[in-house]
Parts: C-alpha cells; structure tokens; sequence
C-alpha cells in the first residue's frame, strides 16, 4: 500500500515560492490502477516524483508498505527505486543501445550477472511482444513499440508499482490504447500496482479503478472511478468528466436503476445497441450520458444509462453483455 499523507512540495523561483503539491494525501492499494489526472500545471508529475523521493517533498510522508522512504539513505532509496519504477511521456530510452541492452540496462546496475540479465530481458521482451526486436535501435522503432522497450525496462527489477507519467500522451489512439491494454494485463498476470498520470478521462476510463482529480496542487477529489463518473462532485471532475458542459443529461433522483457501461473496443457503436435493445426487449434505455469515440468500426469510452424498473435493467444488463468488449457496472 501506498500512503501519500499530507504531501506539500514549494519550489523556491526567482519570481517567488511556487506552490506545487499543497496538502495532498492519497490512498493507494496493492494491485490498484490508480489514475492521477488534472489539467497542465497541477502538480502531477511533482506529485509522482516524490512518490520515489526523486523530489523530497517540502511537507509530509509517503509511506510504502508501512515503509516511511523519506526517511531512507541514498542507498536504501535506490533500492526502493527498483522496485517502484517509471515510464514517461518521451520514453526515456538510451538511444545508442539496442532493446536487449536498454532492457538490461537497470540490470547491469543491480549487478545482475550477465548472462542472466540477458535471459530475463528477452523474457521482457517477449512479454511486451517485442521478442523480434531485441537487436533493433530505439530509432528505428515506432512510438508504441518504444514504449513497450520502456516497460519491458520498467519491469526488468521486479518492481511493485509501475509509475506512468503520461506514459500513452504521445500516442495516437490505436497505439494508446494497445498500450494500456499491455499495462493492464501486467497488473492482472503479475499484480504489480500502477500509478497512471495523466490529462485524459478517457484513459482513466479504460484502465483505472480509482482516481484522483488533482487542481492547482491539491487533490479536490478522489474514489472509484465509477463513482467519480457517475456522480462528480467538484467542478474540476464535472469539467472532466462532462467536457461540453452536459451536466443537464446527469442522473436524476427518478432513475434509480442505473448502469455504466464501458466499451473497450467493441464492434458495435452505442446508438445502435441502444435501438436494437428498444426494438428487439422493447426496453427504453434512457441516456443520461455517453462519451464514446469510434476508431475504425470500434467503440472506445463509456456509457451511463438510466432504466425505470430493476427487471428492465436486468434483461438489459444480460442483453448488452453479451455483446464482446463491453463491461456492464451497476451503479
Ligand atoms: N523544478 C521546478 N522548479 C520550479 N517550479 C517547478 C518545478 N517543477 C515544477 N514546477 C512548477 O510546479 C507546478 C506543477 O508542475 P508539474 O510539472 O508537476 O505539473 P503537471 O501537472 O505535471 O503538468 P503537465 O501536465 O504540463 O505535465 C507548475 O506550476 C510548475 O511550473
Ligand atoms: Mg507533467
């Protein structure tokens, strides 16, 4: 478990203090994937550098599995940065070495023997679906597969939490979405914690399970993504979670049955299957909100309905999920 508690950061400029993290305290649990999101400027990245003390924070703890690590040596600290390790925007690769080598690159550091650490990363390699690649240069590879160089590098350690800083916000929305499928499978198959900062709803949508909506330094509010979806509270959420101001379409108090329904890519856009639900179950689904795109013949986003009766919510539920690539939550 991650405990952020109380977390402040200034930074001393020549134009004066510049308060960047102001009392920030998050809850984050193992095997979470745990959104950051805010607008250019909130303090995000600040915040996920002083989760591993690459910035000490001006105030307050951050406690790692009951471990306070702002209280550890410079030694202990690189310890802990193996097993809390980081992606970026820009990917961060060493451009003159190969895949193989930039996968075994914090390897060589941890004084993993040679041979070893060349099994384990084309291990790595052929996990991030790059097997073929391992005597390529950075260069010569597109933006997703640096990425995926970058987290095959990230999980060489073992680590226990990935950090992401806008790790997909060079990608176009195919790639994206591709890697945060790969993200996602690695914290299902080796259950490792991820932090995903970011400026986009939609990539919170796909992969996380909770969030925090961060503002000018502070966290103005934070819980299950779900939750925060269906009924935000601060204006920063409603901003993000309703972009064109249609708060109007929310839930209302008469729509007590209500359904989110996510699609991670499936074929069919939602106006159909809402039609086709009305024409073929003769249920009325009402939209209170939807925020999907569609790329190529696929439907990425998500999708609140609202039923009158329980028994209508449920013949549609059972309807609606056997649709492929679609996630039907209560809510
Ligand atoms: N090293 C630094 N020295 C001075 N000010 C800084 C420093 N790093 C960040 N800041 C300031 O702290 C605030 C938060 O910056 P931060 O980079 O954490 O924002 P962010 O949410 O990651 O933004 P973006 O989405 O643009 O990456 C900004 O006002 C920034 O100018
Ligand atoms: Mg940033």
């Amino acid at each position: 478990m991650i405990e952020i508690k109380n977390l402040s950061k200034t930074f001393e400029t020549s134009s004066g203090p510049v308060e960047a993290l102001k009392n920030v305290s998050i809850s984050i649990n193992n095997g979470d994937i745990f959104g950051i999101i805010g607008m250019s400027g909130a303090g995000k990245s600040t915040l996920v550098r002083t989760i591993n003390m690459l910035e000490r924070p001006s105030d307050g703890n951050v406690v790692i599995d009951g471990v306070d690590i702002g209280s550890l040596s410079d030694k202990e600290l690189r310890k802990i940065r193996r097993t809390t390790t980081m992606i970026f925007q820009g990917f961060n690769l060493l451009m003159q070495r190969n895949c193989l080598k930039n996968v075994c690159f914090p390897l060589e550091l941890a004084g993993t023997p040679k041979v070893e650490a060349r099994k384990r990363a084309l291990e790595l390699l052929d996990l991030v679906g790059l097997k073929d690649k391992a005597k390529v240069y950075p260069a010569q590879l597109s933006g997703g597969q640096q990425q995926r160089v970058a987290i095959a590098r990230a999980l060489a350690t073992n680590p226990k939490v990935l950090l992401c800083d806008e790790a997909t916000s060079a990608l176009d929305p195919n790639t994206t979405n591709s890697i945060l499928e790969l993200i996602r499978d690695i914290n299902k198959r080796l259950g490792i914690t991820v932090i995903i900062i970011t400026h986009q709803m939609s990539v919170v949508e796909s992969v996380c399970n909770r969030v925090a909506i961060l503002e000018n330094g502070s966290v103005v509010e934070q819980g299950d993504v779900e939750e925060i979806f269906s009924r935000p509270q601060s204006k920063a959420a409603k901003t993000l979670v309703f972009p064109e101001g249609q708060e109007e379409g929310g839930i209302s108090d008469k729509q007590k049955y209500v359904v989110r329904i996510v699609f991670n890519g499936a074929v069919a856009a939602n106006q159909p299957m809402v039609a086709t639900l009305a024409l073929e179950k003769n249920i009325k689904a009402n939209i209170c909100w939807a925020s999907t795109k569609s790329i190529g013949d696929k439907a990425y986003g998500s999708m609140i309905l609202g039923f009158a009766t329980k028994e209508e919510m449920r013949i549609a539920e059972d309807y609606l999920s056997a649709t492929q690539d679609v996630i039907i939550n209560e809510i």
